[in-house]
């Protein structure tokens, strides 16, 4: 199978059994897409599939053939964070930093949609990721602080 991660073919024959977020991590080598619950309930291992949050312990890599897969790592990094990235520091919006990936994720498919998202609105993009460091209304605060951060930079 052939599909793009992170804006890069790979060609890959996975197990047929092997679940995308194992595929991630151990042959791809992208360790920043997190393990938690392993059943679909934590919401750490979200990726993007076609820009779609996607729980990749459940999907399965085969089922991505075609596709295009955008993990944390794809998102920005030290040298050239994403908006996102940077409120969530500016917001103090980690503790362990477990769930970060995931929730970064799922709130980049949101500003994706929404450039402007009310509170409720993030609350419900985000309603699937668990942060067990209590940081939820951090990260609200740091969602909505990326969207400003990036209408002001589309308005320069
Ligand atoms: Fe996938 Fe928890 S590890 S939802
Ligand atoms: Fe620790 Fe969210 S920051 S689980």
């Amino acid at each position: 199978m052939r599909l793009i991660v992170n804006g890069r073919p790979v060609d890959a024959d996975p197990p047929g059994h092997q679940p995308l977020l194992d595929f991630l991590r151990d042959a791809c080598g992208l360790t920043g897409t997190k393990r938690g619950c392993d059943r679909g309930e934590c919401g750490a291992c979200t990726v993007l599939v076609d820009g779609e949050p996607t729980l990749s312990c459940l999907a399965l890599a085969h089922g991505c053939d075609g596709q295009s897969v955008q993990t944390i790592e794809g998102l920005g990094d030290v040298d050239a964070p994403h908006a996102l990235q940077e409120a969530f520091v500016a917001e103090d919006a980690a503790q362990c930093g477990f769930c970060t990936p995931g929730q970064l994720m799922a709130a980049a498919a949101l500003l994706a949609r929404v450039d402007d998202p009310t509170e409720a609105e993030v609350r419900s993009a985000l309603s699937g990721n668990l942060c067990r460091c209590g940081t939820h209304p951090k990260i609200v605060r740091a969602v909505r602080r990326a969207a400003q951060a990036i209408r002001s930079s589309d308005a320069s």
